[in-house]
């Protein structure tokens, strides 16, 4: 699993990714409830401490059976979660996966979703798994999360279509192994 980090430039965000534990429940009910995250990730129903505690709970499982690798960036001073960032629905034929994240509100606007996503994108390459591809789908109408995919090194693939009540999906790719589209690593990218 990645381990600390840093971001390469000044003033961007320093952070862990670490495992969920329990104590994380209240901080993931918290981000759950903040209208950004239920806009543009899917959240549970109930979002409720029980259910929190489930889903941490079976945090383990969900890595052991490659169903998903969910990971806390937390604040390497005080532990506290300051987002998360996650890789899942893993196809060992492309070696490729998809990576989606959210900051905390609290956390947002220093760098927090850019150092993450470019640090598990780059072990996701560079460490065991080696994927050659990680996939984000990305709302055109969520410009922050745009920003997000472009600073951590992702290009956008293409726009297949439009979803209801929504604006176009947009799809950005970090690839090794192709000269052409191989990524420009963003900070963070050391683990
Ligand atoms: C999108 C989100 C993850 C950004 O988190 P963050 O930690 O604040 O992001 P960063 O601080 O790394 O900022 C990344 C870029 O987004 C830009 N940005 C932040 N908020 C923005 C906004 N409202 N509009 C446009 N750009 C914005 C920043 O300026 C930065 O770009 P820059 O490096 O070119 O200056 C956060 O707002 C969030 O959790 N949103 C709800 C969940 C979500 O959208 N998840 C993604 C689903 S695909």
């Amino acid at each position: 699993m990645p381990g600390s980090l840093a971001a390469g430039s000044p003033g961007a965000a320093e952070l862990v990714l670490r495992a969920w534990g329990d104590a994380d429940a209240p901080a993931l009910v918290a981000a759950w409830a903040d209208p950004e995250v239920r806009r543009w990730t899917v959240v549970p129903e109930p979002a409720d401490l029980d259910v929190a505690r489930r889903w941490i709970a079976g945090w383990d499982e969900r890595r052991r059976r490659r169903l998903a690798l969910d990971l806390v960036a937390a604040d390497p001073g005080d532990d506290r979660v300051l987002g998360e960032v996650g890789l899942s629905s893993f196809d060992d034929g492309r070696s490729a996966a998809r990576i989606g994240w959210w900051t905390a509100p609290g956390a947002r606007g220093r760098g927090v979703a850019s150092a993450m996503v470019a640090a598990l994108t780059a072990w996701a390459h560079d460490g065991p798994l080696g994927l050659r591809v990680v996939v984000a789908e990305v709302d055109e109408a969520n410009p922050a999360s745009v920003a997000v995919a472009r600073r951590a090194g992702y290009r956008r693939l293409h726009r297949p279509g439009v979803l209801p009540g929504t604006g176009s999906t947009q799809v950005f790719v970090s690839q090794v192994g192709s000269p052409e589209s191989g990524p420009e690593r963003g900070p963070g990218a050391r683990v």
